[in-house]
């Protein structure tokens, strides 16, 4: 029979804690809690959004938005919009979550618009660009896309996804504050209306910005708003709005908050002028 020293079995057992301490703690990072909070809107926000981001961000010195371009430029093909989304969803359902629309509400985005078959469409909130990269695919030819990002880093990531995408000629990117940006819509670009406006932004902002958009006369008769995250974290104020206005006729899908189960969803709404 083996005898170990005494000194010898402190060590092992002290190895034996380590590894299965460093086991379990992969295990609940990797597989409990992402399965835990996965029905749960707040909890999965705070895990993916602010926990996971984090500590990631320190572990790697770098940042969400760099490490998802680089699975797009790993992974997609250059000018194969479809292989950019394909790329993106897969890091974020397989590494990483990222706060992107998804590929199960992308899907509800692309029929709408192809649905309208809009020539000019404004994007609130651009993030990453994969909104914008799945908006943009669809465009028939001498449509126009512009998306509004105030984060400056977040842009310089877009600009280098849209152009993987091979869609830098459809979409004209705008770096800064949805609210200063809309008034000048007119003069700047010279937009007369929008056929399509994606809201993904700062949830408080969709309804003083749509109405700031009415007041500008950036809508017409038919012009449809489709709002990203109206359960999820939520819109009350314009979901009631939009809901009870008479100028709109309003319609919701029914669908889940990015690469999670709980319950989100589009928010499909008609300018009736
Ligand atoms: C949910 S993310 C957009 C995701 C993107 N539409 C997608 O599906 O890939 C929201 C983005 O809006 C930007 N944002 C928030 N409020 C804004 C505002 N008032 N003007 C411009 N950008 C804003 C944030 O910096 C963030 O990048
Ligand atoms: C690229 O795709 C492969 C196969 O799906 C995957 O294993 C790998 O992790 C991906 N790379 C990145 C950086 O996402």
């Amino acid at each position: 029979m083996l005898v170990l020293c005494l000194g010898c079995r402190m060590w092992l057992t002290l190895i034996y804690s380590c590894i299965s301490g460093a086991a379990l703690l992969y295990a609940l990072y990797r597989w409990v809690i992402p399965t835990a909070v996965q029905y749960h809107g707040g909890l999965a926000l705070i895990w993916h959004d602010v926990i996971v981001e984090r500590m990631l961000d320190t572990l790697t010195q770098s940042t969400r938005p760099q490490r998802l371009l680089n699975a797009v430029q790993k992974n997609a093909t250059r000018g194969d919009p479809r292989s950019v989304v394909k790329a993106i969803d897969d890091f974020c359902r397989h590494k990483e979550w990222a706060m992107n629309v998804g590929d199960e509400k992308g899907c509800i985005l692309d029929s709408v618009v192809s649905e309208i078959n809009p020539a000019a469409v404004l994007e609130l909130g651009t993030y990453c660009g994969y909104s914008t990269v799945r908006i943009a695919r669809l465009l028939p030819p001498h449509a126009k896309l512009i998306t509004l990002e105030f984060n400056p880093d977040f842009a310089a990531i877009a600009r280098q996804v849209i152009a993987w995408a091979g869609l830098e000629e459809k979409v004209q990117l705008v770096e800064g504050a949805s609210g200063d940006w809309i008034p000048k819509m007119k003069e700047q670009f010279g937009i007369t209306t929008f056929d399509l406006v994606f809201l993904d932004h700062w949830k408080d902002r969709y309804l003083p910005d749509t109405k700031l958009m009415e007041e500008c006369g950036l809508l017409r008769k038919g012009s449809v708003l489709l709002a990203d995250n109206v359960i999820c974290p939520g819109t009350p104020d314009y979901l009631e709005y939009i809901r009870s206005s008479p100028r709109y006729e309003s319609r919701y899908f029914k669908s889940h908050l990015e690469y999670t189960k709980v319950e989100d969803g589009l928010e499909k709404s008609v300018f009736k002028g």
